[in-house]
Order: structure tokens, then C-alpha cells, then sequence
């Protein structure tokens, strides 16, 4: 449906507020500290249980332009080219064109700001419009009732729950399964422009 390296020639993707730029060496230097030190209540509300060195997050950010099956993106603001967070479209399913999305702000100080939400939009403009894919998903815990809102504001649907899939501080939460289509980006960004 999709090549397999659909992802080949990651662009650069700009908004108003938001540059955002494919992870490599240079631009994966902006995530380390975030990565290895992480603000507590994103790692809360990204589940990540497991830590990081700061020689596997510049081994890992170096070695993304080899991988074509994936797009890693650090999220610069264009005010002052601070870099805010990162994002990803990732387990690319090239037959079915499908594909996962992930995104996380470094700093609750950033979140609320729109910098998240105009982010995913403008990878869902590049996965729909430019890559093709038919079908993004992603999963955000129960808990996250903001994180939920700013993906329903870019056009993801709810369509289930995994039960008990985050374990944390002792109690079990479920994970909400969201997507959004090909024809349902369409229509949004006909509404959009119209
Ligand atoms: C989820 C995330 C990417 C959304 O990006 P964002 O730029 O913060 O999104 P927005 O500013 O458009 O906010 C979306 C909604 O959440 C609310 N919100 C977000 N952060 C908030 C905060 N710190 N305090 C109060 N409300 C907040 C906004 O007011 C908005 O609600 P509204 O639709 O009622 O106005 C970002 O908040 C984030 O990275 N959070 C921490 C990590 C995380 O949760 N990642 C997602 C894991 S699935």
C-alpha cells in the first residue's frame, strides 16, 4: 500500500509556532537532557517506566536516518528555536498503510500552549498528503484527559480501550486506542480551509 521506507526523505515540517526537525545526531543533542532527566509527571503521562543513559539516547538519535520505516521529529519553537519536545510516526505498517503516532512536550511548562497540538497536526498533514498512509493510531492513557482533548482537536476518533495495560504506583489504568483515517484528514482539512 505503502513503500516500506515510505519515511525515506523525512521533511522538515513548518507551523506558526512550531518548527519540527527529523532526529539525527545534531538535533537528538536537544533531547538528551529531557530523555535522561525527565520531568516527572511526563513520564507519568507517557507511562515510561524504563530510564535512559545519555550514550543510549545520542546512540539512538544518531541512528535515525537509518531507519526509513520510522519518522522522529525534535519540536523546535520558532520564537527562539527552543526545542519543547519531540514526536514520531512509528511501526509502520506499509501493506495496510498504517502507522502509530507518539508525542510528548519535555516540560509541563510547555504543555498548554498549543505547541502539542499544532505538532500533530502537522505530521498527520505529512502522513496523509505526502506519505500517503491510510490509517494513524495511537494510545494515551485514561489519566490523560489533556493529551486526549488536543488529539480529538487534530481529528483522532476514540475506538476502544486496552484494559490494564499501564501499571503505575501501585494502581493498573487503561489505555484508550484513538485514529484517524485518510478520508476522515480529508474531510477535516476541506472543513478546515473552507
Ligand atoms: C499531550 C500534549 C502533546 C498536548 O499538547 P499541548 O500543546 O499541551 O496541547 P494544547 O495546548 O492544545 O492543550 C490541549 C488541551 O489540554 C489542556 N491542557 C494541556 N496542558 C495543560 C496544563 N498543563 N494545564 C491545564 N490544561 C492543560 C488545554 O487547555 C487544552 O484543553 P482545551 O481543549 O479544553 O482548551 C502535551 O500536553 C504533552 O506533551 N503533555 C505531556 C506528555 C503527554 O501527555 N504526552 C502524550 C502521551 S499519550
Amino acid at each position: 500500500m505503502v513503500p516500506a521506507d515510505v519515511f525515506r526523505d523525512q521533511p522538515v515540517l513548518t507551523g506558526d509556532r512550531v518548527r519540527l526537525e527529523p532526529v539525527d545526531a545534531r538535533t537528538g543533542e536537544h533531547l538528551v537532557r529531557a530523555v535522561v532527566d525527565p520531568d516527572p509527571e511526563v513520564r507519568r503521562l507517557t507511562g515510561t517506566h524504563r530510564r535512559f543513559t545519555e550514550e543510549e539516547v545520542r546512540a539512538w538519535a544518531a541512528s535515525r536516518p537509518e531507519h526509513a520505516d520510522r519518522a522522529d521529529w525534535v519540536i523546535l519553537r520558532n520564537e527562539d528555536g527552543v526545542c519543547v519536545g519531540d514526536c514520531a510516526l512509528l511501526d509502520l505498517d506499509a501493506d495496510n498503510g498504517g502507522a502509530d503516532y507518539r508525542v510528548a512536550l519535555n516540560d509541563m511548562a510547555f504543555t498548554g500552549q498549543g505547541y502539542g497540538t499544532e505538532a500533530t497536526d502537522l505530521v498527520l498533514e505529512y502522513a496523509f498528503t505526502v506519505a500517503g498512509l491510510h490509517r494513524v493510531a495511537l494510545q494515551v492513557f485514561d489519566f490523560n484527559g489533556n493529551a486526549q482533548k488536543s488529539y480529538e482537536r487534530s481529528g483522532f476518533v476514540r475506538e476502544g480501550v486496552w484494559r490494564d495495560h499501564l501499571y503505575w504506583d501501585g494502581a493498573w489504568h487503561d489505555a484508550v486506542l484513538m485514529s484517524i483515517l485518510a478520508h476522515e484528514y480529508a474531510d477535516l482539512r476541506a472543513a478546515r480551509s473552507g
